[in-house]
């Protein structure tokens, strides 16, 4: 058994309509499809219908965010079955700009991954430690409270639809990124504690991601290693050419 490694564009609050559909038929066009390396990408809400057009089966379309329930008096909010009307397949949760900025608790976000498996949307659930939580010797704890957390009552079943990206918090934007021995025992601090939760089969076919200032660069390193699965790139995906690249430098990887 192999796990397709993922790369993932995280377009955050970036592009006009102009922009996306420009940079998404770039990818689209030069990315070669490939049944080693699955592609998404993950525009703003309102570039998803736009970026859906040029996808459409070559790349697979996520959203950045949804709500619980799947339609109501939630202003301002977008829910999940309009989301799989645009096409969208994915969807990121519990992101740390979202934990940070929004005040989203893990509860909210296990209550989204449910809503988010009932509508046959796969959770790409962020997870990831701080600065200050790292330099306290808290990764460990916080990562397996948080994926605790994000998965409580999710049956095993549910694991091959299941994606983690591991975030921590201090390389999301900085520059600094998690070298690949430390990203890797991370990813597999995670997978062992989905082993707890689910058990040793389920956890190996669980896509681990790693986030935080992933590019050209860095990304044959950190993709090598064993426990990594893929990539979820903000700042290197705004620009094909970087994004391309880092594609290029994904490979399968045998699950143990
Ligand atoms: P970055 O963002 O690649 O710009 O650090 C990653 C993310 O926040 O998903």
């Amino acid at each position: 058994m192999t796990r397709i490694p993922l790369i993932a564009g995280n377009w955050k609050m970036h592009n006009t309509l102009d922009q996306a559909r420009t940079l998404a038929q770039s990818i689209v066009e030069q990315a070669h499809s490939s049944e080693s390396c699955e592609i998404l990408l993950c525009p703003t809400f309102t570039a998803l219908s736009t970026v859906s057009e040029c996808t459409r089966g070559k790349v697979a379309l996520g959203a950045q965010n949804m709500y619980t329930e799947p339609k109501g008096a939630f202003t301002g909010e977008v829910s999940p079955t309009q989301l799989c009307d645009l096409g969208v397949s994915y969807v990121i949760l519990g992101h740390s700009e979202r934990r940070t900025l929004f005040k989203e608790t893990d509860a909210f976000i296990n209550h989204k991954v449910h809503s988010a498996l009932k509508h046959r949307l796969r959770p790409v659930v962020c997870v990831g430690e701080t600065l200050q939580e790292r330099e306290t010797n808290s990764t460990e704890k916080v990562l397996k409270s948080q994926v605790q957390a994000a998965f409580k009552d999710i049956p095993k079943d549910a694991a091959p639809q299941v994606v983690i990206a591991y975030e921590p918090v201090w390389a999301i934007g900085t520059g600094k990124t998690a070298t690949p021995e430390m990203a890797q025992q991370a990813h597999a601090f995670i997978r062992s504690i989905l082993a707890g939760m689910w058990g040793e089969d389920a956890a190996a076919h669980v896509r681990i991601l790693y986030g935080g200032s992933m590019k050209p660069d860095n990304a044959q390193s950190l993709l090598g290693q064993k426990d990594i699965d893929g990539g979820l790139i903000g700042g290197a995906a705004l620009e094909a050419s970087s994004f391309l690249k880092i594609i290029q430098s994904a490979q399968p990887v045998g699950a143990q």
